[in-house]
């Protein structure tokens, strides 16, 4: 038994030396391997587990918010990860600029590297940059991923990957919450706008794109931490409600909603995000529960049969969510192969109790070497260990990267409708344009847009954008344009054209949903929107809308009364793309034309029935050279409740 034990000591010892001999110290090169073969990654991770305390390595799965931690308690408590939740800016400051978020990167790191540790481990700080790096004031944002998903173009997506990566390095941080791969089932669901399309094949193609965008070559200066959330079905809940439980079977589960993972662990994706959402089986009607806590999806389906490799990480308290457990303490979780716990607050608490939980027997050691490893391993490929200073400032709205969101908003928005070929429109006469869209940043960039519901912003925080109105302003000359936000107080035959913009408020996550049996209908939670449109049609002067929104939405009544209609989703700070689009110069022809085409149905009546009710279907898209003519389509009168055998 002794020989048995002092085997193991010398064993540990043995791998530790080599960890110590291959691990950098803070601020040096790491001295290569001189004689001994470079050690794999995971053999280092290993070896650097090999010499912590358990005391480390649950440090090592905690993931505070920087709102709930200073630089020194992560040095304190051997923090593994930080993040940013939207809204949570360096001294809550919404217009911090990059060397304040520099400054508070290095000041994190710095600490992680100032432990007791044998080996230090650099701390790593998720954020949610998930159209551009959004948290930053002064940032070009891209178009939302409803939007991308239109746009049917994986080499774009690739391309805005890239760029965001750039700009997240920019401000000292490693790793994106991004790409969302949910497969959206039914639009009442507020995160709608995150997924590319109802198509699994397109959120396939797309999740590859984007994490090869993402993660480029890992260790790079310009390399970011992708994540594939939120696994697994976030997108299939019961009449999309934010959190709620995905009924499909399991067949299905893992056709359509394990598609983006597919594509994702394609490109080497290193993390992955847990859903809130549960999962009950309708083939066997097994009720599998909130997927924080299931372990044969978790790590039955995504590391052993997908061959997924990274670390996975809990969603914001969702732990909470699981039968019996709190935000802070939930060893299911852990069981379940979860091996960073995004705590937020309560990291002292779940440090304290995940402890007692290993000591007591309820998490076995080897499940907490098993994350600490993965975890440890995911930042040395990602090069964190001896991490390349990241690009300037100029990556957040270069020119180039301007040009590539603009390029991006002309080919996410979708004409729908054209009659008599109103568009483009040409220079010479006067321009009225009117509705809550047309001059709001805020309503133009959606949720996730320096604030996490994308509110509590006006157009002064976003310094380097153009709403519509200012970019027809600044192509048609300023006197050429004017403005009522409703309508009112101006004369419609005055003018050669009418431009009106509706939109919906910006949201994020559950603040989205439009809870059944809510009817759907646009005019239902914008009356507003179809008031001001009725003010300005009907005079003889053409009417083009455009509609703001994180979603497809029935709107056949404001399509009724536009000679063109553009679904443009949220297309983020670049106005001038949609100008690009609308605008064509004197006597020439247009240089931009409609490429756009839906990535989801487009509901036709105010409810969405269990099946059909689909006025365009996914793919539908109009050119400038469409010569349909859509005429009047149905306007079903809006219920105070949607029936019960609808979705
Ligand atoms: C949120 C979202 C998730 C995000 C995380 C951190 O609740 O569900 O997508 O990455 O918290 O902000």
């Amino acid at each position: 038994m002794m020989a048995h034990r002092y085997g193991r000591r010398i064993a540990a010892l043995g791998l530790l030396v080599s960890a110590i001999a291959l691990a950098s110290p803070a601020g040096s090169k790491p001295r290569a391997a001189t004689r001994a073969p470079a050690m794999s990654v995971d053999a280092r991770a290993r070896a650097i587990v090999a010499g912590m305390t358990l005391e480390q390595k649950v440090g090592q799965m905690t993931q505070p918010s920087i709102l709930a931690i200073t630089p020194d308690e992560v040095r304190r408590y051997y923090i593994g990860s930080i993040l940013n939740g939207g809204g949570g800016w360096p001294n809550k400051n919404k217009h911090s600029t990059v060397a304040d978020w520099r400054a508070l990167a290095s000041q994190y790191r710095q600490a992680s590297l100032s432990t007791d540790m044998k080996v230090r481990v650099p701390v790593v700080w998720g954020t949610d940059a998930v159209h551009g790096h959004n948290n930053i004031f002064g940032a070009t944002l891209f178009p939302q991923n409803i939007g991308l998903g239109a746009a049917h173009d994986p080499a774009l997506v690739r391309r805005i990957g890239r760029a965001t990566a750039a700009q997240v390095r920019a401000t000292g941080i490693q790793w994106a919450f991004a790409p969302t791969l949910a497969v959206v089932q039914n639009p009442r669901w507020g995160r709608t706008y995150e997924s590319y399309s109802s198509d699994p094949r397109e959120v396939e193609a797309y999740a590859q794109a984007m994490v090869d965008g993402l993660q480029g070559t890992l260790g790079s200066s310009t390399s970011v931490l992708a994540t594939a959330k939120h696994f697994l079905g976030d997108g299939g809940t019961w009449h999309g409600i934010d959190q709620g439980e995905t009924r499909t079977s399991m067949a299905n589960l893992v056709a359509t909603h394990g598609a983006g993972y597919r594509g994702a662990i394609r490109s080497n994706v290193q993390t992955a995000m847990i859903s809130y959402s549960s999962f009950t089986d309708t083939a066997t009607g097994k009720a599998w529960g909130k997927m924080s806590a299931n372990r044969a999806l978790v790590t039955g389906l995504l590391r052993d049969k997908m061959g997924f490799d990274g670390l996975v990480v809990s969603d914001w308290n969702a732990i909470g969510q699981v039968p019996g457990c709190t935000d802070w303490h939930c060893p299911a979780a852990i069981n379940a192969g979860i091996d960073l716990m995004m705590v937020s607050d309560e990291w002292k608490k779940f440090i304290e109790s995940t402890i007692a939980d290993v000591k007591s027997g309820a998490i076995p050691m080897s499940r907490i070497d098993d994350a600490a490893r993965r975890i440890i391993a995911v930042k040395l490929r990602a090069g964190l260990f001896d991490e390349k200073p990241g690009p300037g400032a100029e990556v957040m709205n270069s020119p180039a990267v301007e040009a590539l969101a603009r390029e991006a908003v002309r080919k996410s928005v979708v004409l729908l409708k054209n009659d008599r070929g109103v568009l483009p429109l040409r220079p010479g006469g006067r321009i009225l344009v009117v509705g809550r869209g047309a001059d709001s940043l805020p309503l133009q960039t959606g949720g996730w847009s320096l604030t996490w519901q994308g509110d509590q912003t006006d157009n002064r925080d976003y310094p380097n954008a153009h709403t519509l109105l200012a970019a027809l302003r600044q192509q048609l000359g300023a006197q050429a344009v004017d403005y009522s936000v409703d309508g009112t107080g101006v004369d419609p035959r005055r003018y050669s054209a009418i431009v009106n913009v509706a939109a919906e408020n910006p949201y994020a996550e559950m603040k989205g949903d439009v809870v059944f049996p809510a009817p759907f209908a646009h005019t239902a939670r914008y009356p507003q929107d179809l008031a001001a449109l009725e003010r300005v049609s009907g005079k003889g002067v053409p009417v083009v809308t455009l509609l703001f929104s994180g979603r497809p939405v029935p709107v056949n009544d404001l399509i009724n009364r536009s000679d063109a209609f553009v679904a443009a989703f949220l297309p983020g700070t670049e106005g001038e793309g949609l100008t690009d689009l609308l605008l064509a110069p004197r006597g020439g022809r247009s240089r931009f034309d409609f490429t756009g085409r839906l990535s989801f149905d487009w509901p036709a009546g105010p409810c969405l029935p269990q099946s059909g009710g689909v006025q365009f279907r996914r793919g539908y898209g109009l050119s400038l050279a469409s010569r349909t003519s859509l005429g009047q389509l149905p306007v079903a009168p809006i219920p105070v409740e949607c029936p019960a055998d609808s979705r």
